[in-house]
């Protein structure tokens, strides 16, 4: 089993993400380590500990992260995630897990060190956890085995979500994805590019009837898909965060080619941008393999077959 750790800023893509990972059974998940994002910090951490309740597993670990970004002012997301990041899913529920002790850059350091070659990193929030550990321990960027990331867009220009050109993982923290760029991981992008190409629908959600995460799954993501629909027309919404942890249990989901891509930190216009230089003009080693083409339906399927466990 991969020894794995999980960065969330949960979310509602992120909740499922952490199910997903757990219920494949195919990663060892040595924690999830957590990050201001998608709603502030402590909100993420105890939307994180009900998740974990929910899969009912003790030694499921939750750390603590950073609570804001390198630079830039923190700003959340309520309109898609709702207004406490779950969708108000388990809301009756107390988030009453204890926290790992560490700081979330500083349980990565120690867990790249000791799984050396071995550690996979699936990032799905912002990049600040992982640019404080670089920043304190440059070899990180050794000892890591794979870091896979949900962020940016490469080649659907303009089919942002944050700004036309930028995607909220990176828009949210733009200096620190360059850091995490930079910093020599072997490094995976799952992009708008692939992440749109994956819808659920009421339809699709129906198939988890009698099972022990169909009521989760319906209400946590009704505001989304609601937002999902009228704000960008799609059937459904979209499974960011889990596509990401998808294409760590099954690399087939996606179609890959390396690129040098870089981070812009700079412009008002396009904070946030993933450039990925298709022509290699900078002449530049490539960095950061790139995800082109996905096969939506067969991964869709995968982590609806993944969820049905039984009440
Ligand atoms: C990403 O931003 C967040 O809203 C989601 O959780 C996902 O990680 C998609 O752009
Ligand atoms: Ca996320």
């Amino acid at each position: 089993m991969k020894k794995t750790i999980l960065d969330v800023d949960t979310g509602i893509d992120d909740a499922l993400s952490i199910i997903y990972a757990y219920e494949s059974r195919q990663l060892d998940l040595l924690g999830i380590t957590t990050v201001n994002g998608n709603v502030p910090l402590d909100d993420v951490v105890r939307n994180t500990k009900k998740v974990i309740q929910l899969i009912d597993d003790e030694n499921l670990k939750v750390y603590r992260g950073a609570d804001r970004s390198l630079l830039k002012e923190v700003h959340s997301e309520y309109k898609v995630h709702g207004n406490d990041g779950i969708g108000g899913a388990l809301s009756e529920m107390e988030a009453t897990k204890p926290e790992g002790e560490m700081f979330a850059p500083d349980f990565i350091i120690e867990q790249a060190k000791t799984h050396a070659g071995e550690l996979t990193l699936i990032m799905v929030g912002p990049l600040t956890n992982l640019a404080l550990a670089v920043r304190k321990e440059p070899r990180i960027a050794e000892w890591v085995d794979q870091v896979v990331v949900m962020g940016g867009l490469v080649s659907k220009a303009g089919h942002g979500n944050s700004l036309p050109t930028s995607e909220f993982n990176i828009y949210a923290d733009a200096e620190a994805a360059k850091i995490v760029f930079h910093a020599g991981f072997n490094l995976q992008l799952v992009s708008l590019d692939v992440t749109l190409e994956t819808f659920m629908n009421r339809k699709t959600i129906e198939k988890l009837k009698g099972t022990k995460y169909y009521e989760f799954v319906l209400q946590s993501t009704e505001v989304y898909r609601d937002y999902s629909s009228k704000r960008f027309g799609m059937d459904g919404c979209a499974l960011h965060d889990p596509l990401t942890v998808g294409v760590v249990l099954d690399p087939t989901f996606v179609k890959t080619e390396k690129y040098f891509v870089d981070v812009e930190t700079k412009s008002e216009l396009s904070y946030g941008q993933t450039i990925c230089d298709f022509r290699k003009l900078w002449k530049k080693e490539p960095n950061v393999e790139i995800c082109l083409d996905v096969e939506g339906g067969k991964f869709v399927s995968h982590f609806i077959e993944t969820l049905k466990v039984k009440s």
